[in-house]
């Protein structure tokens, strides 16, 4: 067991990655149930279709020894549950639950469900408490963590939202032994992500041990998580709203691999974690191409995102666009900032730095040149 505090001033709270959590939930999560034991009330508890047939049989069986109930509310799998309309559903239902701002509402998901619980308990009564129970890689090792909440609109992803901290994490890592492989490599990029931006030596050891990684080898997996959520624990600690160029550092990847999300229409053609993969390969590339890594170190990074089975070079995913198109989409980027953009690059393999000197006629150019391959 792992327990990796978040040290945020008034709203500290822990992540524990535990194999087999799922079971002991009650145990766990105790602080945040007593208040239901003790007004006879149902837990809250949020789910996708998959997670809900998954898990909630066990979760309601535990909570039932001790004499508590969950109620449930599902959503469809994939990002259109990230709508005002669902939200509102959400939110109509909590209210409906007599949720107080002293409860806590459990998002029982991947990054969907905890970026739409989050958001809900934020606004509802101005703050209900929530505990986040990631199923996914990804979720596990970055959308849990670190109080980011938002849903979609008509412009654009994650554009409405609010920082709100989850008051604890719970993490199982024993849930991703059903998780498709596809979404586990997407999720890998992420963990490969911290390597990338801030650690050489993970960096290296995922090299050697990805394999396992991506097998669910226990020992293996479980250091990958609590390696990534330690670096992203202390990132959030020293700047919670990305305020300081250090959180943005989370970002390595994000706005090439942003620009490919929106080429491909955000669909399961090119996963989120697919997308920063082949964002990062292009970040260093790009650092390559300044003269700021070595040709060596940017294949490198390229190989180990290779071997993980993600994508790794532009042409593989047959667009039919050019460098401008691609740029265009990044100027629709969240970060982007009057006619420019921060971008996140890379001094070395393990270092990443936020350039604001970045020329977007060059970032086509460049983009140009990589879909030629
Ligand atoms: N996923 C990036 C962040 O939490 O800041």
């Amino acid at each position: 067991m792992a327990v990796i505090p978040v040290a945020l001033a008034g709203r500290a709270y822990e992540v524990v990655i535990e194999r087999g959590l799922l079971d002991r939930i009650v145990e766990h999560a105790e602080p945040y149930l007593t208040r239901y034991s003790r007004t006879d009330r149902a837990v809250p508890f949020v789910a996708d279709t998959n997670t809900r047939d998954i898990f909630a049989g066990d979760v309601n069986d535990r909570l039932a020894w001790v004499g508590l109930k969950a109620e449930w509310f599902v959503v469809e799998p994939g990002e259109d549950a990230k709508s005002w309309a669902v939200l509102e559903r959400l939110c109509d239902w909590l209210l409906a639950l007599g949720v107080t701002r002293s409860d806590h509402v459990f998002a029982l998901g991947g990054g969907v469900v905890g970026d739409l619980v989050g958001f809900a308990c934020a606004i509802t009564k101005r703050g209900v408490g929530f505990v986040q129970l990631p199923t996914t890689l990804l979720a596990q090792v970055d959308s849990s963590v670190g109080g980011k909440t938002a849903i979609n609109t008509r412009a654009g992803k994650n554009l409405i939202g609010a920082f709100h901290q989850p008051s604890q994490v719970l993490i199982d890592p024993l849930v991703l032994d059903t998780l498709p492989d596809r979404e586990m490599r997407a999720g890998f990029a992420e963990v490969l992500k911290y390597g990338l931006l801030g650690d050489a030596a993970f960096f290296s050891w995922l090299e050697a041990n990805g394999d396992k990684v991506l097998a669910r080898e226990p020992h293996a997996l479980e250091n990958a998580i609590a390696t990534s959520i330690a670096m992203k624990a202390r990132i959030v600690a020293a700047d919670e709203r990305e305020t300081l160029d250090q959180r943005a550092l989370l970002n390595l990847g994000h706005t090439f691999g942003h620009a490919l999300e929106a080429e491909t229409g955000f669909s399961d053609r090119l996963l989120h974690g697919e997308a920063v993969a082949l964002g990062m390969v292009l970040a260093a590339r790009y650092s390559a191409r300044r003269g700021e890594i070595s040709d060596g170190d940017a294949a490198r990074a390229a190989a180990a995102i290779a071997a993980a089975g993600l994508p790794a070079s532009l042409p593989s995913l047959g667009l039919a666009c050019n460098g401008a198109a691609l740029v265009d989409h990044m100027r629709h980027d969240k970060k982007a900032e009057g006619t420019t953009l921060p971008f996140l690059l890379l001094r070395a393999l393990g270092e990443a730095y936020v350039a604001r000197d970045v020329d977007l006629a060059d970032i086509a150019a460049f983009m140009d040149e990589e879909l030629r391959g």
